[in-house]
């Protein structure tokens, strides 16, 4: 039976039904509904609103309607959406007193307290997951401060960096994501219901109890907004898209760096995938994959930053389009967070090659400039120099390990027997040893930090 048949006098076309139904996705919500409904039966029977009778008979009858589903013993489908089918269970398991259950109630504000509720139950597990991916980046972290690598600008040699720092890099970003779905949590903690239709209610709810039940630390406070706001919707699904932004930045780096002509780390034949046609091919389907699937979750915050833009006060139903957007990106975020941790776990690191790399190409050209910089010569004149050395060992198939101080000499007397160490990678990487730089002991630093922090936003 439909909430609102009593006003028409023929049934909804077969059509119009499918095309309004919202059951086959907010079944979803059967949880956070059924809970939020409890809550609420209490709460009318704590005011006297209905007797404590049949408080309870409601409550009896929703908590077993809530352990059929979840026995999978109860199939929900066959109503317009998981308020229809609750309400209509009820009834069928209660009679008459489960009709009492919608009162001083809509379902705008119920299906904005439902969604709230999934919302920050979701926002935990996105923590959980993103935590576990920090946990993979801090092991590698910790494996490899003494080892060095490139760091790169413009994807050209830059200057030697610990390759824990790498790591590192990644786990600052996925710290803003926890930080973010903090803040996503406290924006969904907020209940509407008492809000009624739009108008609120004229019934002498107490709505502070509602709340305690649900565990919302506020109640919203404008009736007209509270059925109508999904900004919680927007701000989770851009903690969404951010953390595909970082995981599709790190994708982009593991897919480079597993090439035959980088070849510094090298994926598990666990995490990848062959060619139907070229037998010696392996390939890096999975980081492909995640960096393919973060424009499906942009897509769903574009979807839904357009879908309310030109929403009138207050409930419309296009608003019943925040769901299935919201349950997409989730489930996506889930998977690909999640396999990259894994994937993580059985990557392996060449890191002889990796310092190789980190030695060539003159990546020590800022050292030989600051050598000369802080021994009097003005900067850009010590860089000048430098540029002529770097062109003479061009010219000369030469590197700056292997040209002796006399050589070094002709291009500056400022040079000293010292010169031949500053332009070693490592002692290169070391020598920048300011808080968050690319020394061994700089890269300890901000791993213990990142700990530290990690803790802190999962406390
Ligand atoms: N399925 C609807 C949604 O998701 C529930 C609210 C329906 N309210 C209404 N006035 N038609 O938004």
């Amino acid at each position: 039976m439909k909430l609102w048949e009593g006003r028409f006098d023929k049934p909804t076309a077969p059509d119009a039904d499918a095309f309004n139904e919202s059951l086959s996705f907010d079944k979803a919500l059967y949880r956070a509904d059924i809970t939020a409904s409890i809550a609420h039966a209490t709460m009318l029977g704590r005011c006297g609103i209905l007797s404590e009778e049949e408080s309870e008979r409601i409550v009896e009858g929703l908590r077993s309607i809530l352990n059929d589903i979840e026995a999978n013993a109860l199939p929900v489908e066959g109503y317009e959406d998981i308020h229809s089918f609750v309400e209509n269970h009820l009834v069928a398991r209660i009679g008459d007193t489960g009709k009492k259950l919608h009162t001083a109630r809509s379902r705008n504000d119920q299906v904005a307290t439902d969604f709230r509720l999934y919302v920050k139950e979701s926002t935990l597990k996105l923590k959980a997951t993103v935590k576990a991916l920090i946990e993979s980046l801090l092991d590698l972290a910790k494996a490899h401060f003494d080892d060095i690598m490139p760091g790169y600008t413009h994807l050209r040699k830059a200057q030697p960096v610990s390759v824990a720092q790498f790591f590192n890099a990644y786990s600052e970003m996925f710290l803003r994501d926890l930080d973010r779905l903090n803040h996503c949590f406290e924006e969904a903690d907020v209940m509407p219901l008492g809000s009624g239709a739009l108008a609120g209610t004229s019934y002498p709810v107490d709505r502070t109890i509602t709340a305690e039940l649900l565990g919302f630390s506020r109640i919203s406070r404008c009736s007209l907004d509270a059925v109508s706001d999904r900004d919680f919707v927007a701000e989770y699904l851009f903690a969404c898209s951010m953390i595909m932004a970082h995981l599709s930045r790190l994708c982009e780096d593991t897919i480079l760096y597993t090439t035959e002509e980088f070849g510094f780390f090298e994926i598990s034949d666990a995490y990848s995938t062959g060619s139907s046609i070229m037998p010696q091919k392996k390939n890096p389907d999975i980081p492909e994959l995640v960096r393919g699937k973060t424009g499906r979750v942009y897509g769903h915050l574009m979807g839904l930053l357009t879908t309310i833009k030109g929403i009138p006060l207050a409930y419309n139903k296009d608003l019943q389009e925040d769901k299935e957007c919201l349950f997409d990106a989730e489930k996506q975020v889930l998977r690909c967070v999640g396999i990259y941790s894994e994937m993580l776990r059985n990557v392996t690191l060449k890191t002889d090659v990796m310092e190789e790399a980190a030695g060539s190409e003159f990546t020590t050209a800022t050292d030989i400039a600051d050598y000369l910089a802080k021994r009097g010569i003005p900067f850009r004149t010590a860089h000048a120099v430098t540029g002529k050395i770097v062109r003479f060992c061009i010219e000369n198939g030469r590197k700056f390990t292997d040209l002796s101080l006399a050589e070094y000499k002709t291009f500056s007397d400022v040079f000293e027997e010292d010169i031949l160490s500053v332009v070693d990678a490592r002692n290169s990487a070391n020598s920048r040893t300011v808080i968050g730089g690319s020394s061994a002991s700089s890269a300890r630093e901000t791993t213990a930090s990142v700990e530290e922090r990690l803790a802190s936003l999962c406390r």
